[in-house]
């Protein structure tokens, strides 16, 4: 018997015995793929499809890039993986890389295999170094599935697992959202009424350690800021002594025109978190960014977290050929360039 599948065989197999993700299972007929180039994918009758999305808002390189395939297969001939102990070399040169790219201020990092991952570590991060525990999160928001990232997560989502989550210490506040404003304000005459909101939380909950944002909303609408918003909540969170995470797992990596969306504003988080776009989604890689006044922090404190895959080579290696290769083809640039003709064309320019 021939051990080569069928299309049929590889979606039935695939359909009976995987959960398929968010969904009810019955309704599941998943497309096989079997190979992709480009922005292009094939499925398993030969038909071409355009990646439009590419796949879940990550392959920012697009399919089979040669420089990041041999980075994959070159580090799995060196040195498939290293325990998070050791210094590594890919560690070390992405490391120097993420401080050309990131925001200026982010210094200190730690890697973990999705976003998710990322936003958990940013969490107990924000938590030991402020000693406080609340952490306000927006209602349009999306922030990962495990138990506390789904618990900071506003939109439907996080309903399943209610009331369990309510125990994480995560409080929702309003998103910006001017073209329809959440606490029913206009903009400019509002001044910025939703950042004055999160403000008034932190004053009258106490306690509060961090505000999570997208500094572009993904799945939640793509919800873009007025220009005001995060210079003004960022001087709000200085004032009241609370961090600022940056949740850029689907806006990072180029997809607003620069590097991370915050560069958009001038705006330096405490924390950024990513994945996605950082291995163009090769290999599963995320990261906790932060700020030298945090690094310094854990000089003395103990750094309560890790993973066994934390910092796994297999994972950097292809980071750093992604980060080369957006470099070497101007990606962040042309994003750019193409956002202002794309945007120009959906507000009804010609
Ligand atoms: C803004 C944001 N944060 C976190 C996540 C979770 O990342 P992951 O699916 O890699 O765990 C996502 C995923 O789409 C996201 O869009």
């Amino acid at each position: 018997m021939s051990n080569v599948l069928s299309s049929s065989e590889v979606i039935a197999l695939t359909k009976t015995h995987n959960y398929g993700t968010w969904r009810k299972q019955n309704n599941w007929n998943p497309t096989h793929l079997v190979s992709a180039d480009g922005c292009y994918f094939t499925d398993g009758n030969g038909k071409q499809f355009l990646d439009f999305s590419s796949q879940l808002m990550c392959m920012n390189l697009g399919h089979n890039n040669p420089a990041v395939i041999k980075a994959i297969q070159d580090q799995a001939a060196t040195l498939p993986y290293a325990a998070p102990f050791y210094a590594t070399t890919a560690r070390a040169e992405l490391s120097q890389l993420l401080l050309e790219v990131l925001p200026e201020g982010l210094t200190k990092f730690f890697f973990t295999t999705s976003g998710t991952e990322a936003n958990e570590a940013a969490f107990k991060i924000a938590r030991m170094y402020t000693g406080k525990t609340k952490i306000i999160a927006r209602y349009r928001s999306y922030h990962g599935s495990t138990s506390g990232s789904i618990a900071a997560t506003g939109d439907p989502r996080r309903w399943p697992m209610e009331p369990a989550g309510k125990g994480q210490g995560v409080i929702f506040g309003p998103e910006v959202n001017c073209y329809k404003c959440p606490i029913r304000h206009t903009y400019p005459g509002c001044g910025i009424a939703c950042a004055d909101y999160l403000e008034h939380m932190i004053a009258n909950e106490g306690d509060v350690a961090a505000v999570l944002v997208e500094p572009v909303v993904g799945t939640n609408g793509v919800l873009i800021p007025p220009p005001e918003y995060f210079p003004k909540l960022r001087k709000i969170c200085d004032d009241h002594g609370v961090l600022l995470i940056a949740d850029e797992v689907m806006s990072g990596w180029g997809r607003t025109g620069k590097w991370f969306a915050m560069d958009n504003w001038g705006v330096k988080p405490d924390i950024l978190t990513t994945a996605k776009g950082i291995t163009s989604a090769y290999v599963p890689l995320g990261l906790c960014a932060t700020s030298g006044k945090i690094a310094e922090f854990f000089d003395e404190n103990y750094f309560a977290h890790g993973h066994t895959y934390e910092a796994h080579p297999m994972t950097l290696a292809p980071a750093v050929a992604t980060i080369h290769e957006m470099q070497r083809l101007g990606l962040v640039e042309r994003a750019n360039e193409m956002g202002a003709y794309l945007g120009g064309k959906l507000h009804g320019g010609r």
